[in-house]
């Protein structure tokens, strides 16, 4: 192993001094050009990160655009499955993630292993993997789904088809309780969105009667219960824009706030609480990234994402199903 391969593996990036006096905003603005490079971010990253971002949408814009593409080099501001996706559809491009150790807990609830036993457990059926998941779960899956068009994905297949879905269980159950389904479902979660306190929220909605409860599908049960509205990140935006109500209390990762305020800058956005009195609604898998590490990545080209030879195209499959379910949708 290189010295440079051990501190990646070490830190997650390549750890370099950066002036004081640098202005991060200009040099990486710099590099997109010398490079060819185009910021790729999700709404859950630092503000400052969206701010210098090319895009910023939720997973399947992300992939959408990944997909799209003509720069040479992909900077993913997010976190590594979504890096993973925008190398599946771009292998001959380079795609770097600012912190390799940038994962995710639904990601790693779903060991490879583990689920190739779950599916041969349930013959006839077909699996639907939730796109926060591993390419190796990729390559077990029969199509991908967002939180944007998962509905859409679900209801490709027939009412009487057997589905296994991975790896969140929140999600799942809510499309099983939303359109009627029986799907089987692996038992993964988010733990950012896990974190929220029933009872907080409908403290919130009694001292803000006029407000409206607004939650991604990650959340359970016991919180989707209480929402106005239920949708993806880009879904939630939308909603807080079209809406014509003052204030909105907004059960997802906080890094989304940023853009609703932009958007909306006459109304209160009021973070759901957490159980603790923590910062757990940040998801510190998508925190790991900073200004400095994309700079510093832009720069290094590195840490780069690769993929295994023998998941290439059993991965892309799935996900290629799902960008042409998501068109042939309008979505
Ligand atoms: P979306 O942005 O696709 O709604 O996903 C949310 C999420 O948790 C990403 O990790
Ligand atoms: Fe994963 Fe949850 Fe973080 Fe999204 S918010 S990256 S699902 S841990």
């Amino acid at each position: 192993m290189t010295e440079i391969s051990e501190m990646i593996l070490k830190h997650g990036y390549l750890p370099e001094s950066i002036p004081a006096s640098m202005d991060l905003f200009e040099e990486i603005e710099k590099l997109k050009k010398e490079k060819n490079a185009v910021i790729l971010a999700h709404y859950y990253q630092e503000s400052d990160i969206q701010d210098v971002a090319d895009f910023v949408g939720d997973s399947l814009g992300l992939a959408q655009q990944a997909e799209k593409t003509n720069a040479s080099m992909i900077v993913f501001a997010g976190v590594h499955f979504m890096a993973e996706t925008a190398k599946l559809l771009n292998p001959d491009k380079k795609v770097v993630l600012p912190d390799l150790n940038a994962g995710c807990s639904l990601a790693n609830s779903c060991p490879p292993a583990d689920f190739k036993k779950f599916k041969e457990q349930h013959p006839g059926h077909v699996v639907i993997s939730y796109i926060n998941c591993t390419a190796e779960i990729k390559a077990l899956s029969d199509v991908i789904c967002t939180s944007s068009n998962v509905v859409k994905i679900v209801e490709s297949f027939p009412p009487d088809q057997k589905i296994i879905f991975a790896p969140d269980k929140n999600l799942g159950a809510y499309i099983n309780k939303k359109i009627g389904r029986d799907m089987v479902l692996w038992d993964g979660s988010c733990v950012v969105h896990e974190i929220f306190s029933e009872q907080k929220i409908i403290q919130l909605k009694e001292r803000y009667p006029e407000a409206l409860v607004i939650a991604h599908p990650e959340c359970e049960d016991h919180v989707l219960r209480h929402a106005d509205f239920i949708g993806s990140t880009t879904g939630l935006l939308k909603y807080t824009k079209d809406n014509p109500a003052k204030a909105f209390i907004v059960a997802t990762e906080s890094g989304i706030l940023y853009q609703m305020q932009k958007l909306s800058p006459e109304k209160i956005f009021i973070p759901a609480p957490p159980e603790n009195n923590c910062a757990c609604n940040d998801c510190p898998y998508m925190k790991l990234n900073t200004l400095e590490k994309v700079y510093l990545c832009m720069k290094n080209e590195l840490p780069e994402v690769i993929i295994p030879k023998h998941l290439q195209q059993a991965a892309l499959n799935p996900l290629k199903r799902m960008l042409e379910i998501s068109k042939q949708h309008g979505l």
